[in-house]
């Protein structure tokens, strides 16, 4: 295996509590949300956005007690570009022995209309707030929304005016799914390049999966130089989701190769917590979603069973057990053989001739016609009725 100690570290940010439950529908309680960030701080996650403080009583409760009870990670607190914000945030956050305040601003043309300010208000406005922050905690991150929609010259300007107010992390939102993998790169190059004190900052990506392609912008962001990937777990997120936190970290580990960076996650919680966050959420893991989909690592077809069955990386690029996955890999129905059949049968405790297995495997097919998936107990009854009949 690879000694990735060298290799560059990219650090992980999940938003899963903030970003997540904004999706309609994924309001967590109190509770469920003091469980979710002991997981994310046991797997090893740099920094947990808890959650909006001002945004409600609530809120604000859940990010102060994730912070007081937060062992490893640092955690943050989203707040608006305005001191109310701030200071509310801060007064959430500052209990953790980590502490972060994450404030941002729309920078694109759309997104200045709403406030309705000029280019130079709205640097003045980033230059105070973020001052502001800097002078109640040390570790402030700044993000300019909408960020892949703003024009080039005007997103170095502010992030200039940031990084100078104090800013520690730059974080660059692809808000609404906009951006593909070429670009998303090439922003995080140009930026690195061109704004005074880039390299003094870690620079983060944040996308949005409204084109499907979230999870290959943050790698892209990454290749050309992003240190923290903003992502939760399951891809929860409004609208198509955020960036997986499950498909970036195992991306980067699978395709080490070609993607030489480590991530501090201990991946074998990986099956533990998606479980748990679809619990929560009421959001199902769609079957056939990348890494944690029930079908993830799930053989059905007779020529893949039986590639799985002579050597599992026939069909498989990573291990199940990676994930903290210990279930059966293969799926009995109409598409297995007869290898599968007799593998399952041996793990059942039967061992069948030769005869009795294709006599058990014709009356398997028949019921795998009339059923989607035959389970454990069809094929010990099965085999039962088929011995009664011997
Ligand atoms: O998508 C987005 O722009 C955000 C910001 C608040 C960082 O979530
Ligand atoms: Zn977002």
């Amino acid at each position: 295996m690879t000694d990735t100690s060298k290799q560059d570290r990219v650090l992980i940010f999940d938003t899963t509590l903030r970003d997540g439950e904004q999706s309609p529908g994924a309001t967590m309680t109190h509770d469920e949300k003091l469980e979710i960030a002991e997981l994310l701080d046991e797997m090893g996650v740099d920094i947990i956005e808890a959650g909006f403080p001002i945004a409600s009583e609530g809120d604000f409760n859940a990010v102060k007690e994730i912070a007081e009870r937060s062992k490893n990670s640092v955690i943050c607190g989203l707040a608006r570009a305005n001191f109310k914000d701030i200071d509310r945030c801060y007064e959430a956050v500052k209990h953790a022995a980590k502490p972060r305040i994450h404030t941002f601003i729309g920078t694109s043309p759309l997104h200045r209309a709403i406030p309705n300010l000029t280019m130079d208000e709205m640097a003045e406005r980033i230059h105070e707030t973020v001052t502001h922050a800097r002078n109640l905690c040390d570790n402030v991150q700044w993000s300019p929304m909408d960020a892949t929609r703003t024009e080039h010259d005007y997103l170095c300007r502010v992030i200039e005016i940031a990084i100078k107010a104090g800013a520690t992390t730059i974080n660059i939102p692809d808000t609404v799914g906009y951006t593909a993998p070429r670009e998303s790169a090439d922003l995080i190059r140009m930026l690195l390049e061109r704004v005074p004190g880039a390299d003094e900052v870690v620079f983060a990506t944040h996308c949005h999966n409204d084109l499907g392609m979230a999870t290959a912008n943050a790698l892209a962001a990454v290749e050309a130089g992003a240190r923290q990937i903003e992502c939760t777990i399951n891809g929860l997120g409004e609208r198509a989701g955020n960036t997986a936190l499950e498909e970036v970290v195992m991306a980067l580990r699978v395709r080490n190769d070609i993607m030489p960076y480590r991530t501090g996650i201990d991946t074998t919680k990986i099956m533990n917590i998606s479980r748990r966050v679809s619990s929560v959420s009421g959001f199902a893991v769609q079957f056939n979603k990348a890494i944690v989909g029930k079908n993830a690592f799930l053989h059905e077809s007779g020529i893949h069973q039986d590639g799985v069955l002579k050597n599992i990386e026939t069909f498989e690029i990573m291990k199940a057990a990676d994930i903290g996955l210990h279930e059966k890999n293969i799926a009995m129905g109409k598409h297995s053989g007869r290898a599968a059949l007799r593998s399952k049968m041996q793990e059942l405790g039967f061992d069948l001739g030769e005869n009795q297995l294709n006599d058990v495997f014709v009356r398997f097919k028949a019921l795998a016609d009339r059923k989607k998936e035959v389970y454990d107990d069809d094929l010990v009854a099965l085999v039962q009725d088929q011995v009664g009949q011997d």
